[in-house]
């Protein structure tokens, strides 16, 4: 651990939060060298590589959605966090391009809801994509007075929408799970050991190079023993992966994009944080399109569609300053409902937990900024 997160770590004093401003840090920059990244390491004393099920999901299936072969994926654990597991950009070269076109263009259209909703009326925010594409393309972002729409986007919720006021979901508030970000979710956490998986609510966060999301555990879903699943398109970030108490220090580690990370079992619960975007390094925005063979080698089947031209223009451009982060829950145990009485399936203790956030200075709990009432304009420092 870097210096100043070790001592940290020694006071035993709110050593997450210490450890989050450590990585926040402008001026001196931190020491990353302590920082795992899982797309150079070997196992060691800390790093174990975890087995998947190969035969969970074939090779045609995986190629559909735009996966490598199961047996192809790298995926590890850390030693002291069972049911953690990070595998190491699955995807097949070519495939980003769609899920992250996805993302910007296809999730935040309605019926999914987005920051942008709160504040403005749905005729203005029904064609981000088509509202912001021409400045994206032809202007200088630097010569532009206003941001596009699509520079204000800060997050999307599909299925049941998350509520950030209340900390809930409700059966009222839903609208269909986008089909395809199912298929590949349910055949990530197949072979991770979890069959059956429902994807029943998305969150999507769109970080800016001088975004954060603030240290929280995920527990507004009600039925925990379902995986959570992340994905990173984009910018790399760090992510800090704490433990079941708010205070416990967490191991830092780099997210760069592609990369996959599935929290279940004792790890569905623990505490965590990105303190940090980072430029990617050079060959982990694998990104490019060209780069990777005809787009005619689509599976039939396949759930991915070619990206244009001038979709990719966007796109490319975008992420060059950006990351975009996809979090898949299943809300529900199979059967499931929700309880009646709104009030008695809040959950307790919620302004403590929730941390997210934009631009916050210490990743503090209960100093949330993120809530519907954002302005998009004030999120940014
Ligand atoms: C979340 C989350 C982490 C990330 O949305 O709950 O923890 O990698 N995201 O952005
Ligand atoms: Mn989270």
């Amino acid at each position: 651990m870097a210096k100043m997160a070790a001592s940290a770590v020694e006071s035993g004093e709110d050593a997450f939060r210490k450890i989050f401003k450590f990585y926040r840090r402008r001026s001196p920059p931190p020491d990353f060298s302590k920082v795992i990244d899982f797309s150079r390491c070997a196992p060691s004393e800390q790093i174990v590589p975890v087995n998947l099920d190969p035969a969970a999901v074939s090779d045609v299936e995986a190629s559909r959605v735009g996966l490598q072969p199961v047996r192809e994926w790298r995926a590890f654990g850390l030693r002291g966090h069972p049911g953690f597991i990070f595998i190491s950009n699955p995807f097949l070269c070519g495939a980003q391009p769609f899920w992250l076109r996805q993302c910007l263009k296809i999730y935040p259209q309605k019926p999914n809801i987005c920051n942008l909703d709160m504040h403005m009326p749905s005729s203005e925010t029904q064609d981000i994509w088509g509202k912001s594409v021409h400045s994206l393309r032809f202007a200088l972002a630097g010569k532009r007075e206003a941001k596009t729409l699509l520079e204000r986007l800060r997050w999307v919720t599909l299925g049941y929408h998350y509520n950030w006021d209340t900390k809930t979901y409700s059966a009222s508030n839903h609208t269909p799970f986008p089909r395809d970000l199912h298929h590949l979710s349910v055949h990530i956490t197949a072979a991770c050991g979890f069959p059956g998986f429902i994807s029943e609510a998305g969150i999507l966060n769109y970080y800016r190079s001088d975004s954060s999301l603030g240290i929280h555990v995920d527990e507004s879903e009600l039925d925990h023993t379902r995986p959570l699943l992340s994905f990173s398109f984009g910018q790399s970030a760090i992510f800090l992966l704490g433990g079941p108490c708010r205070q416990d220090p967490p191991t830092a580690m780099l997210m760069h994009s592609g990369d996959v990370m599935v929290m279940s079992g004792p790890s569905r619960l623990l505490y965590h944080a990105v303190p940090r975007i980072l430029p990617a390094p050079p060959g982990h925005l694998a990104l490019e399109k060209g780069d990777c063979g005809p787009a005619s080698s689509l599976q039939d089947g396949s759930v991915l569609e070619p990206v244009s031209e001038e979709d990719w223009a966007v796109c490319s451009r975008y992420i060059q300053s950006s990351r975009v982060n996809v979090t898949i829950r299943q809300v529900l145990a199979p059967g499931q409902k929700f309880p009646e009485t709104p009030s008695s399936y809040q959950r307790t203790g919620a302004g403590q937990k929730d941390g997210y956030n934009d631009g916050e200075a210490d990743g503090e709990s209960g100093k949330r900024k993120r809530s519907s009432s954002d302005s998009a304009d004030t999120v940014e420092t």
